[in-house]
């Protein structure tokens, strides 16, 4: 198929891309280069640097590339940002969104993989987190993702799309050849990794929480194993037809501290920690229920080991050599 991936110059974006890629399927990326690398693509993905609010070339794109399905990507996703830039987060998320919604209906494009977000859940009731639990979020940036949720289904009965919604809970790790690279970063495994090689400290917030070492407990989900439940999302799409709404995460969730233990485990290094006041908003524990994308889609982790994870994310960080000349202009024409 001829595959848009919105924002695939992105952490995520570019893994799913080098997957889809390796399925056979030709990829065409929109990504405005804001957060995301020209060198995170693959030399085969075509690039048309573009916002996704400038419908002109969202369309041009659909149109010159014969576009079949999309993979939603693009995004903001700082949760502090959004608190303080609501605004941001209602246009880049929802507004930017409803855009290529209606690019792809004029197109006649009916399938689209969403890049949603466990913040959806905001302070869920109980763990593990369901797909039909209550959904109050507790920022901008998972209100507009649920909005978009929302106008999804909408456009599934006014426009015939079919949709998977994944809910991701914490991506993380890294493939031989791509990892994380946000500026800032605000995840806890590159920040603790950073920590690792240059001695800083890292800020664990709140030692009070109702989990067995007082920190925060969250579900991390390799980011292979994340992308390819996009392809296999993909697929399942365009045989089945149906929409769906999952949770992306891999069950099992691992503390702050355990996080931190790994990760000195792995780089045989000490890492120094500075225990700092709970961030509002910050829910005790987040861990997926991840049955139901098991059992419809056949989707199965296969880094399942927090060691695995941070170990992947470490041995790329070794070798990662930010290179301008890793990324060929001309294999990319827009
Ligand atoms: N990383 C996680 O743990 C996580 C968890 C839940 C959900 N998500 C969602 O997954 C998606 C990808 O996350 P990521 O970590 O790869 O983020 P990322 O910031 O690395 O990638 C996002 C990409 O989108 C591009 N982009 C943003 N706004 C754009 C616009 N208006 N037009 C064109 N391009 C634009 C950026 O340049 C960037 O390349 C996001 O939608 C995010 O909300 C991520």
């Amino acid at each position: 198929m001829n595959v848009l991936v919105t924002g695939g110059a992105g952490y995520i974006g570019s893994i799913i891309c080098d997957q889809l890629l390796a399925e056979g399927h030709r990829v065409v990326v929109i990504d405005n280069l804001s957060k995301g690398y020209r060198d995170a693509l693959a030399a085969e993905a075509v690039l048309v640097e573009a916002d996704l609010l400038d419908t002109a070339a969202v369309s041009e794109t659909l149109k010159r590339h014969q576009v079949e399905a999309v993979i939603h990507m693009a995004a903001s996703s700082l949760v502090g940002e959004s608190m303080s830039q609501p605004a941001k987060y209602y246009r880049n998320n929802l507004w930017a969104t409803l855009g290529l919604l209606e690019a792809m209906a004029y197109s006649s494009i009916s399938s689209m993989v969403f890049s949603s977000t466990a913040a959806v859940y905001g302070n869920p009731e109980k763990q593990p987190i369901e797909e039909h639990d209550p959904t109050v979020p507790t920022n901008p940036y998972g209100e507009t993702k649920l909005a978009v949720e929302r106008a999804l289904h909408w456009y599934s009965v006014a426009h015939r799309l079919q949709y998977v919604a994944l809910r991701y809970f914490n991506a993380a790790g890294a493939t031989d050849t791509r990892g994380e690279r946000h500026s800032p970063e605000t995840h806890l495994i590159p920040l603790v990794l950073d920590a690792a090689e240059n001695g800083s400290k890292v800020a664990v917030f709140g030692d009070d929480y109702p989990t067995h070492d007082g920190s925060c407990v969250r579900d991390y989900i390799h980011v292979s194993d994340l992308a390819r439940a996009h392809v296999m999302a993909l697929t399942s799409l365009t045989e089945k037809r149906t929409s769906a709404t999952f949770n992306l995460g891999c069950g099992q969730g691992y503390s702050v501290r355990e996080v931190i233990d790994a990760a000195q485990r792995v780089t045989g290094r000490s890492i120094k920690v500075e225990i700092q006041p709970r961030r509002a908003g910050d829910p005790a524990v987040l861990v997926a229920s991840s049955t139901k994308i098991r059992e419809s889609l056949g989707w199965i982790p296969k880094f399942e080991l927090l060691d695995e994870i941070v170990a992947s994310a470490w041995i790329w960080k070794q070798k990662f050599k930010p290179s301008a000349a890793r990324y060929s202009e001309s294999q990319h024409v827009r």
